[in-house]
């Protein structure tokens, strides 16, 4: 997983809690890395979990609230290095359904050991999409946090929702509530 993540998250960490939390979480952790994370380099993304696994324990929230809680952070963080990917694009559910087609295919040029996850995505209207997740990482929660930041970073409002397939894919359909714009 690429560092701009472990990053991201302890910089969340910090601000919302201290740098003391920061310390705790990386001594409860047992990482390889030793939590010396550069955004530019890639680690073994257990790390992650051990992280989110020991900020859940050291406060008491769960797992699944902590990586929406991330997601909807890190949309912001990533938008703000590629301002070029929301370049034009005014419909929140034109942007999702491009980070397939078009966002993590540029992913993937620039940093090539990228373990990116796969979406399927089908337009139902202009104001529904069902977009489908695929990874071995199942970072559902974190995709959802993803999908809300996005939907914040395009100020529009939607219904989410989220069911689990029989082959473990996780399906989101995204339902504009409409603007009065
Ligand atoms: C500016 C927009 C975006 C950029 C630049 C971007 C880039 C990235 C990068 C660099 C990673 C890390 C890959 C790794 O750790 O090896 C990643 C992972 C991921 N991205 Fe995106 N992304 C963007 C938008 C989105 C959106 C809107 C979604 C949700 C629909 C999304 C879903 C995910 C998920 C779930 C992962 C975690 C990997 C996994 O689940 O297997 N991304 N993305």
């Amino acid at each position: 997983m690429k560092g701009v993540v472990f990053t991201t998250f302890l910089d969340m960490v910090e601000k919302t809690w201290n740098l003391d939390m920061v310390d705790t979480i990386i001594e409860n952790s047992e990482l390889e890395s030793g939590g010396a994370y550069t955004s530019v380099g890639t680690y073994d993304h257990t790390e992650a979990v051990a992280l989110v696994s020991a900020l859940s324990k050291a406060t008491d929230i769960g797992v699944d609230t902590l990586l929406q809680t991330f997601g909807k952070h890190l949309f912001g963080v990533l938008i703000d290095g590629h301002p070029e990917f929301a370049a034009g694009v005014e419909h929140p559910l034109d942007f999702l359904e491009g980070v397939e087609r078009y966002i993590h295919v540029e992913v993937r040029k620039l940093y090539p050991d990228a373990e990116l996850p796969k979406f399927e995505c089908d337009r139902k209207s202009d104001d529904e999409l069902i977009m489908i997740y695929s990874s071995g990482r199942h970072l559902e929660d974190l995709c959802e946090g993803l999908i809300e930041g996005c939907l914040k970073f395009f100020k529009r409002q939607a219904q989410l929702s989220r069911s689990t397939l029989p082959d473990t894919r996780e399906q989101f359909t995204i339902s504009l509530v409409s603007d009065d714009r």
